[in-house]
């Protein structure tokens, strides 16, 4: 897999030939398995596709120069998945059950795992199957938990071009109880707001800020970045709890940049901006630098336009470690 990045499939749009899966019956979870990868049977009156009873998690493993796989924080994806899956009344696996199933899946998908700048995206999903379109308000009693690979490169086409972002002071993202809930609803519910801003404003992503409060983007959080100094929201329910932002920060900390995790304005965050940096962080987008606000009838520029040295400086440091080139000094990583 040492083709360039113009060959390279669309992010998530191809899939190693084996999946794993498991189903939740009868107040249990039956014995998972790898299988080929195929469509699934499902009743249409699934309450997954009636009622929205989903979770997911992303999460990436590496193969090495010395072609061992490696998963980084697997653990932490698979307690936010845990906590998704209590949010929405799903049935709850335990973690090793999941991390199991994905390692089982790893060691039958080997020779896919692409090497660096390429990874290894996993895909837990976990979805509501119990037939009945009368169980509006009751939670679904059978599940099916299935895990996907997928071999990624970058998540943004063009790689490391600088992001232009609508800043969105009305929409939200999602319901204000669901934020740190990894649901597909929310995704959905962004759709909206995204189509109609990249139409309207033609830019990569959109930023919700309701009411002005900055939280984050569509599928990533938002950091801003200047020299010795990080600030990004807290953690609060209103935006997913990221395992890229949390490797981040432990970094910049490590690094000496003083972090900030408070509430932000949109207006300080233009502030910000005119000299500092902004970036989005995320499995998929790993940190990607911001070239662009836009605001109704105001365009600001980030910095000078391109990615920031921090932003780069941070990208690497963190890509380091999970490509095994850098210490792995808070024991992130996991041999499969
Ligand atoms: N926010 C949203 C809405 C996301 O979809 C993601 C991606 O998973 C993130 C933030 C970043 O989370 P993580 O760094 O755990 O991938
Ligand atoms: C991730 O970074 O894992 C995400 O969830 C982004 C994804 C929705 C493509």
């Amino acid at each position: 897999m040492s083709a360039t990045a113009a060959q390279h499939p669309p992010f998530g749009s191809v899939f190693a030939d084996v999946m794993a899966i498991a189903w939740y019956r009868d107040g249990q979870w039956g014995p998972s398995s790898v299988v080929p990868l195929a469509p699934i049977p499902l009743h249409p009156a699934a309450h997954v596709l009636h009622y929205a009873s989903e979770c997911f998690e992303g999460f990436k493993a590496y193969r090495w120069a010395d072609d061992r796989i490696h998963l980084f924080r697997m653990d932490r994806h698979l307690a936010r998945f845990r906590q998704s899956a209590e949010s929405l009344v799903l049935p709850v696996p335990e973690a090793r059950f999941v991390g199991d199933m994905v390692t089982a899946l790893i060691e039958r998908c080997h020779a896919v795992v692409p090497e660096a700048p390429g990874a290894l995206y996993l895909r837990p999903a976990l979805i509501g199957t119990t037939a009945n379109i009368g169980a509006a308000a009751a939670p679904s009693t059978e599940a099916c938990l299935m895990v996907l690979a997928s071999p990624v490169w970058d998540y943004f086409s063009g790689g490391a071009k600088p992001l232009k972002i609508w800043v969105e002071e009305h929409a939200t993202r999602c319901a204000s109880h669901l934020g740190c809930t990894k649901t597909g609803g929310n995704y959905a519910a962004a759709l909206g707001p995204t189509m109609a801003a990249r139409r309207a404003h033609q830019v990569d992503q959109v930023l919700f800020c309701p009411g002005g409060d900055v939280q984050e983007t569509g599928a990533a959080n938002f950091l801003l970045i200047r020299e010795g100094h990080i600030l990004t929201r807290h953690l609060d329910r209103s935006f997913l709890h990221g395992v890229t932002r949390d490797s981040l920060l432990t970094m910049a900390g490590d690094l000496g940049y003083r972090v900030e995790e408070r509430a932000f304005s949109v207006d300080e965050m233009v502030q910000w901006v005119k000299t500092g940096e902004a970036a989005l962080s995320g499995t998929a987008a790993v940190l990607a630098g911001v070239g662009s606000l836009q605001r109704a009838g105001e365009t600001i520029t980030v910095g000078d336009g391109q990615v920031g040295v921090h932003t780069q400086r941070l990208r690497s440091a963190l890509v380091e470690i999970q490509q095994g080139r850098a210490p792995d000094r808070h024991g992130w990583l996991q041999t499969v």
